[in-house]
């Protein structure tokens, strides 16, 4: 029976890490993946998460199932973070999820099972978000994310909008949009809430780097704005980067309603769907969160971890941006991006010679993963994008 299966493409994004692994050259550039680096380059754990987990070492005394919304503990203790220390918590629900993508994919099944048919979508976007609305049998409507000259294209999201109708979704990225770091400006979401509210059309908020873009509070902006227009909205979170998480898959899916049978209803789908998929989230690092927003020492040192890596970037960026033009590449819009994401208007070719020549690794689609560099390869980088371009 197997033999009657289709060859599967590898995920793009992840061949890379393989590559890049199997790359022998000392100074090779890893801008692949989504991961945080410090300046030396390496990916570590926070202090915040190893105290917890120290402590969680200590005091966990079972490791008995706690049923498919995870540890509500740590979904609630969120919630202030997510959707603001003054939100009406009676209009909002959640589940713990594995990762922002188990996250992104209850939402759509909830969403599916609710009767919505069509996702609509800025692009580029995040590849697997376009994989999860196909794996979940809906019809996915792109509209074009970014403009020409470089900015959010509020009229292209405003078209698809006005073509859309009850029924519809629209997935928008919360903040440090990826794959371009280019955010809706707060102008831009004053505008966008009153028109989804208007429109009828169900937000679907993906907030997978909250605190990495203009801090924790800044960054929930656009989806605070909205929810405070619309009577209804889903919205998919991950921990994987904001505390350093990624392998052990800490994200939450909310559903917020003023109906609180229809909230109610939204978790028991959203339960029932968990169930079927993965029974239940892994509990370790969705653990090590709970200790560190329930404790205020904690909460102040992973805050503290966070505004460095989110300086890092910064400092990055500026120096990316003050590169001004790179042969045809305009550098400057790199400088007020978002997050850890930016794309490079580079053809396959470039990137190829990027990666061979130059032992420079970045997404077939010119994203660079901003933290990759350091000021131990920013200006090799810049060199090397300076021979191809
Ligand atoms: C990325 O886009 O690099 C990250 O979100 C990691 C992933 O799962 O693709």
């Amino acid at each position: 029976m197997l033999e009657a299966l289709a060859t599967q493409p590898a995920d793009a994004l992840l061949a890379l890490i393989k590559l890049h692994n199997a790359d022998p050259r000392a100074d090779k550039i890893d801008l692949g993946v989504g991961v945080y680096r410090t300046g030396d380059g390496a990916t570590p754990v926070f202090k915040a998460i190893k105290a917890a987990e120290a402590r969680l070492l200590e005091t966990q005394n079972s490791k008995a199932y706690l049923g498919p919304e995870g540890d509500m503990g740590f979904v609630h203790a969120l919630i202030p973070y997510v959707f603001g220390a003054d939100f009406d918590t009676t209009r909002v629900e959640g589940m713990q999820a594995p990762g922002g993508t188990g996250a992104v994919r209850l939402a759509i099944e909830v969403a599916k099972r609710a009767g919505a048919k069509r996702i609509l979508m800025g692009t580029p976007s995040w590849p697997n978000h376009a994989q999860i609305v196909a794996a979940a049998g809906l019809e996915l409507v792109t509209f074009r994310h970014v403009t020409p000259e470089g900015t959010a294209d509020l009229d292209a999201l405003k078209a698809a909008l006005a073509a859309a109708g009850e029924g519809d979704v629209v997935l928008l990225h919360g903040c440090c949009h990826n794959p371009s770091g280019v955010d809706y400006t707060r102008a831009q979401w004053d505008e966008i809430a009153p028109l989804l509210a208007e429109r009828g059309i169900m937000p679907l908020i993906d907030l997978a780097y909250q605190g990495l873009g203009e801090g924790m509070e800044a960054d929930a902006y656009g989806l605070r704005k909205v929810l405070a227009h619309v009577p209804e909205a889903l919205v998919a979170y991950s921990c994987d980067k904001n505390f350093g998480l990624y392998r052990d898959r800490v994200g939450a899916f909310y559903a917020v309603t003023s109906d609180a049978d229809a909230l109610a209803r939204a978790m028991a789908n959203g339960a029932t769907i968990a169930r079927a998929s993965w029974s239940m989230p892994p509990d370790h690092g969705a653990a090590a969160v709970r200790i560190i927003l329930n404790d205020k020492d904690l909460t102040a040192q992973w805050l503290a971890e966070l505004d460095d890596m989110r300086d890092r970037m910064r400092w990055v960026r500026d120096r990316l941006a003050s590169a001004q033009q790179v042969g045809a590449i305009p550098m400057g819009p790199l400088g007020t991006q978002n997050g850890l994401f930016s794309m490079l208007p580079l053809s396959s070719e470039q990137i190829l010679a990027l990666r061979e020549k130059h032992g420079v690794y970045m997404a077939g689609s010119g994203r660079i993963n901003i933290a990759g560099l350091t000021t131990g390869n920013i200006e090799k980088f810049i060199d090397a994008l300076r021979d191809v371009a």
